[in-house]
This record gives C-alpha cells, sequence and structure tokens, in this order.
C-alpha cells in the first residue's frame, strides 16, 4: 500500500470544526491501497496569539514535504486588538499560495440539486472560476505615507506579469477544453488599461491555439450582473487574484451558500504541495458551536484527491455530497457540522 502525506492546517474559528469533517470524508474515500498520513501544523491567529509566530521557516519547509495541504480558515475575532498589525491572513495564507506557487486558484461552482440559490431562475449553475493566485493587488507593492495624519497617502499596486498571466490563462484554456469549451475573461480593461491590455492580449494570444474555445470578455462589473441574472450561461472564467475573490463569494452565494464553495490552490508544474481549502473564512459569528456547514471544505477534498490521481475516489465524494445535499432538501433540519461529515461518511461506506 502506498502511504501519501497531508499537512492538515485546521486553523482559526470554523476551521478546525471543518476540517475535522474534512478528514474523516478524506480517510473513508481513499483508495484501499492507500493509506493518507495527517500532520497537523498549528497554525492561525490562534497560534500567533500564543506565542507570538505566524509561519516559522521552519515550519514552512516541513508543510513543503507534503504531497499536498488542507486548510480550513484563518484570521482572528474582528476587532481583537492583540491582532492588529499582525496580518495572519497575508503572513500565513498568502505566504502559502506565494511561496508554494499556487498561480491557480480553482473555484468550481455548481449548484447541487437540493442546494437552496437565492436566485429565482439559477437554471443549471457549473462554472469554475480560474483566479490568479500569486499576483495582482496581493502582492504587498505598497506602502503609507504620512500614515494617521490627514494626508496620509496609500498605495496597493496590482502587479500582472507576462509570465504570470499567460500561465494562469493557458491553464484556463485547457481546462475549458475538458469541460463546455467556454472561457470568459473578466477584468476592467476600460479602467485598469495597462492590467487589462495584458491580460486581453495574452488571452486573445492564448485563444489563437484553441479555435474550439468560444472566448468571451466581460467587465467586472457586469460579470456580477450576469453571475445573478444568468449563472448558468459561464463555463470556465479566468481572472486577477482580487476580482476573483470577489467573484467567488457570489458564486457561493447564488450555489447554495459559501458553506457549499470549495477551492484548491493548485501548483500545476508540481514543484510545491498543492493547497486545498473551502472558500470561506474563519466565521467567527458561528465558530466553536458546530453550525458551520463542512460541504466546502469535504468538496475540497474531492479536488485534493483529484489533483494527486484518485479520480474515482474524487468522483465518489462528489456523489456522496449530492446525494447528501437532495436528502437534507427532504428533511430540511438544521445540522449540526458533525452530522453532516457523518452523513457523508455514511453515504461513501455503504456503497462499499
Ligand atoms: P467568512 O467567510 O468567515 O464569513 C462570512 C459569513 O459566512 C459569516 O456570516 C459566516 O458565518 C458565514 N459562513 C462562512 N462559512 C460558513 C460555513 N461553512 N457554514 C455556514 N456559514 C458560513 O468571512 P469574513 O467574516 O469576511 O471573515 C472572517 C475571517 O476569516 C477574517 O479574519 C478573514 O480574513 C478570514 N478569512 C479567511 C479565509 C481563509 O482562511 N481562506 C477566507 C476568507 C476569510
Ligand atoms: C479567500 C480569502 C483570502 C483571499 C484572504 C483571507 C487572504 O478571502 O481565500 O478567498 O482574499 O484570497
Ligand atoms: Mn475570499
Amino acid at each position: 500500500s502506498r502511504t501519501v502525506s497531508i499537512a492538515a492546517i485546521p486553523g482559526d474559528g470554523i476551521g478546525p470544526e471543518v476540517v475535522a469533517e474534512a478528514l474523516k470524508v478524506l480517510h473513508a474515500a481513499a483508495p484501499d491501497d492507500v493509506d493518507f498520513a495527517i500532520t497537523e501544523f498549528e497554525l492561525g491567529a490562534g497560534r500567533y496569539l500564543e506565542t507570538g509566530d505566524v509561519l516559522p521557516d521552519d515550519e514552512l519547509e516541513r508543510i513543503k514535504q507534503h504531497d499536498a495541504i488542507v486548510l480550513g480558515a484563518v484570521g482572528g475575532v474582528p476587532g481583537d486588538p492583540r491582532l492588529v498589525g499582525a496580518n495572519i491572513e497575508r503572513g500565513l495564507l498568502l505566504k502559502l499560495r506565494f511561496d508554494l506557487d499556487h498561480y491557480v486558484n480553482l473555484r468550481p461552482t455548481v449548484l447541487f440539486p437540493g442546494a437552496v440559490s437565492p436566485l429565482a431562475h439559477p437554471g443549471e449553475v457549473d462554472f469554475v472560476v480560474v483566479r490568479e493566485g500569486t499576483e495582482g493587488a496581493y502582492v504587498g507593492n505598497g506602502g503609507s505615507m504620512r500614515t494617521g495624519t490627514p494626508h496620509e497617502v496609500a498605495t496597493e499596486v496590482s502587479l500582472n506579469t507576462a509570465y504570470g498571466v499567460e500561465r494562469l490563462v493557458r491553464y484556463a484554456f485547457q481546462l475549458a477544453t475538458t469541460r463546455r469549451s467556454k472561457l470568459t475573461l473578466v477584468h476592467k480593461t476600460n479602467v485598469l488599461t495597462n492590467a487589462g491590455a495584458l491580460w486581453k492580449r495574452l488571452t486573445d494570444a492564448v485563444a489563437a491555439e484553441y479555435p474550439t474555445v468560444a472566448v468571451d470578455y466581460l467587465h467586472i462589473d457586469a460579470a456580477t450582473i450576469f453571475f445573478v441574472t444568468d449563472p448558468a450561461r459561464f463555463d470556465v472564467i479566468v481572472t486577477d487574484n482580487l476580482f476573483g475573490d470577489i467573484l467567488t463569494d457570489l458564486a457561493g452565494a447564488i450555489s447554495g451558500g459559501i458553506g457549499l464553495a470549495a477551492s484548491g490552490n493548485i501548483n500545476p508544474d508540481g514543484s510545491a504541495p498543492s493547497m486545498f481549502e473551502p472558500v470561506h473564512g474563519s466565521a467567527p459569528d458561528i465558530a466553536g458551536q458546530q453550525k458551520a456547514d463542512p460541504t466546502a471544505a469535504i468538496l475540497s477534498i474531492a479536488l485534493l484527491l483529484d489533483h494527486l490521481g484518485y479520480a474515482d475516489s474524487a468522483a465518489r465524494v462528489s456523489d456522496a455530497v449530492r446525494a447528501d445535499l437532495a436528502s437534507r432538501a427532504e428533511t430540511g433540519a438544521p445540522r449540526r457540522t458533525s452530522e453532516t461529515g457523518d452523513a457523508i461518511v455514511a453515504l461513501l461506506t455503504s456503497k462499499d
């Protein structure tokens, strides 16, 4: 049998609650000859408050030795004065995405039967946002001058490289050929003329190599309209880091809630482990109460299995989630976090 090593970073708030269920499902879905060996790393706002560490170098090195990473969520309670200036999100989550070259932030959206969309007529929602993960407004290219004065100046410059955009766009086109062969670039080329021109030009150039893929362009503001009025029009969406962040919370909302939205931070070249996490955050408002829906974390396990080459196991997890959502719609009763994990594990094991 084969051992696959997983670094688990449960994190803060509901992170540990949803990761516990995700790991149950990972073990239940594992192929017979594969053993998932989990190493937990206690990182996040909680760790920072205890020890002052955000992501020590030696721990980052140890995380990198694993085959894949599962992350819950990081981020402390809003307004906690002890966290002012700490920035766990940047020092931990973004540090991992950047250092491990997770340039593809893959965020699929499916409206499963039984999941309740707030849209009256959502149609067949099945698209994937290919969000850039290592550039854009997230790079920390900026600063503050005359801080705290009435004349403060703050900048946050979005960094876009031809190398970074082209590799992402190529991934998105390739993905489109495995789906409905439709790709939509989302940007703001009418105002962000420098970065916009780069994204548009490289998308057009790669499009020429994929004549079977239909290519479309939308400004980010108009894209949010169509997410609400006609989400079924989308197949693959390719966009920058910040637009992709915002669009994917909206995608979660229209497809049954943020508690269902999964993601993979992918290093397609395999030079470092990829990382799988729900799109949502630490949800301090419901943390520690077993109220969080672990489905997003569980669907992230399906992405992990697929990434590691266990497509059958991945499909079994998605099928179990699909069946669970359908049965939830019938009963309608509120569930504890662990009940959902247990229900999905039961569906997986009953099929054996
Ligand atoms: P959030 O996603 O944590 O919460 C937004 C809303 O969605 C809340 O009402 C929350 O209760 C609800 N929600 C989230 N996940 C849910 C689930 N699984 N089931 C049911 N309801 C769920 O976003 P926020 O409030 O903007 O951020 C809270 C903290 O999380 C911040 O510190 C933020 O920086 C951090 N964050 C971390 C990640 C991450 O680690 N990947 C992602 C987003 C936000
Ligand atoms: C997400 C989160 C992160 C992001 C934050 C917490 C850094 O919102 O994964 O969507 O903006 O990428
Ligand atoms: Mn986000």
